[in-house]
């Protein structure tokens, strides 16, 4: 166990490069099930997450081999020897969860642990089942699992999301590429992450249409070859590291992002007095003197991101005025809110509402991530607050972001990672 400490006030300079994104290569993990070969994924994070996915497919039959210096990962997977997705996988990781469609497409039948509740919320799988049942699957919960299987292929349908859920859209996707004919899945999600899986799987030879809008349009093939995919930039990753150069006074160049996956964060940090220059693949961040509070409510893409809002929370406690923001996806996820409050923060909560009065100077205070986005929001807070913050509980900081203190540290800042 470790915990990072922090020495705040240290206007952050600099070159950093983000890293492929976390919640695309799960799901490419995933969907490499679908085939038979070898497959490789290019500009792989090393992250705990894709430790646990690469762990969980390796169970299922699949060879693994992570290159973390090459940040390549191949993939061969033959007959799948396995079905079930066990509780000590799914429990530390709820993404587990996208290997149920392309085990259910390719096996016929798929088990694995109900991903239960989660420090953000309880965090339900009815629309993946809804789904598979729709594609013909029959579908029985019993003892913490989830048993989905079908005697035939699987048969294309017509599938309404009552919400754009992306783990849902992705799982109901993998299912529906070998399904015979066609599906449509609509009020789909359009995350980024959703367009990257369909690129892969269209260079697998899979038929999908639509994806990016809401509605997805797949017709069935008998067969997928393997394939060669770069996942995309981390678009939470790159956002952290701009209010990181917002909330220092500083002045940063992030390498590696696609500017167009940050369009709500972009916005909202120009609306409180950001200076941001735009590139294709490159954002420039300067800090202005004045910095004015905004509100923000979180949506599905391309509304502002849920996996953003601790990060933005942490930097609106340091503008001027009082802000408001409204957290709309998950039901809980305001647990950072009492740890930034022990570094000095003024933020009342009502449900999914917070009101922020900011511009109070952060204490350094001894804090602890409840969740990796929290965890981000106190590294944040940590590198502008007056003295030294000890982020406790750090493994979940690990799970989502490359090693965070190195590229923090190459722009400047003065934090350790200290083992206990
Ligand atoms: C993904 C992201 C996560 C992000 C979230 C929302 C990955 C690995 N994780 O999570 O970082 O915070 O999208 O952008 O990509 N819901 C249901 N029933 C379902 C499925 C979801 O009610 O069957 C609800 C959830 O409880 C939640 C909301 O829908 O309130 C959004 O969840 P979803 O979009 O599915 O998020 P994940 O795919 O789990």
């Amino acid at each position: 166990m470790s915990i990072f400490v922090v020495e705040g006030g240290i206007p952050l300079n600099g070159t950093v490069r983000i890293s492929g994104a976390k919640n695309a290569i799960l799901p490419a993990l995933a969907a490499c099930l679908l085939t038979e070969g070898k497959s490789v994924l290019k500009d792989v994070p090393n992250l705990e997450d894709v430790h646990t996915m690469c762990s969980l497919i390796r169970s299922l039959g699949a060879k693994v081999n992570f290159d973390t210096e090459k940040r390549e990962i191949t993939v061969e997977t033959g007959l799948l020897v396995e079905h079930t997705a066990p509780y000590e996988l799914v429990n530390t990781m709820r993404a587990s969860f996208l290997v149920m469609g392309p085990l259910l497409a390719k096996r016929g039948k798929a088990k694995v642990s109900l991903p239960g509740g989660c420090a953000i919320g309880s965090r339900p799988v009815d629309l993946h089942l809804k789904g598979f049942s729709a594609l013909g699957a029959t579908i029985n919960t019993g003892h913490g699992y989830v048993e989905a299987q079908t005697r035939e292929r699987l048969k294309g349908a017509r599938i309404y999301l009552d919400f754009p859920s992306v783990g849902a859209t992705e799982n109901i996707l993998m299912a529906s590429v070998l399904a015979k004919g066609q599906t449509v899945i609509e009020n789909a999600a359009t995350e980024p992450e959703i367009v990257d899986l369909a690129t892969m799987l269209v260079s697998m030879g899979a038929h999908v249409t639509g994806a990016g809008t809401d509605t997805i349009r797949i017709v069935g093939t008998d067969k997928l070859k393997p394939t060669e995919h770069t996942v995309i930039p981390d678009r939470i990753e790159a956002g952290t590291f701009m209010l990181a150069a917002a909330l220092t006074g500083g002045d940063v160049v992030i390498e590696n992002t696609m500017v167009d996956h940050l369009k709500p964060v972009i916005a909202k940090l120009r609306e409180s007095g950001v200076l941001i220059d735009e590139e294709f693949n490159k954002i420039h961040v300067t800090a202005s003197q004045s910095l004015k509070a905004v509100d923000i409510k979180t949506h599905p893409y391309p509304g502002f991101p849920t996996d953003m809002q601790a990060q933005m929370m942490a930097y609106l406690c340091q503008t001027e005025g009082t802000s408001m923001v409204v957290e709309t996806i998950f039901e809980n996820r305001f647990m950072h809110v009492s740890e930034l409050k022990r570094m000095g923060a003024r933020i009342k909560i009502d449900g999914r509402t917070a009101i922020i009065e900011g511009g109070v100077p952060y204490m350094g205070a001894q804090v602890k991530a409840t969740d990796l986005r929290a965890g981000a929001s106190l590294i944040l807070a940590g590198l502008c607050a007056e003295g030294l913050t000890e982020i406790s509980d750090i493994y979940h900081i690990d799970r989502g972001y490359e090693a965070m203190e190195v590229k923090l540290k190459d722009l400047g800042a003065q934090i350790k990672r200290v083992p206990l």
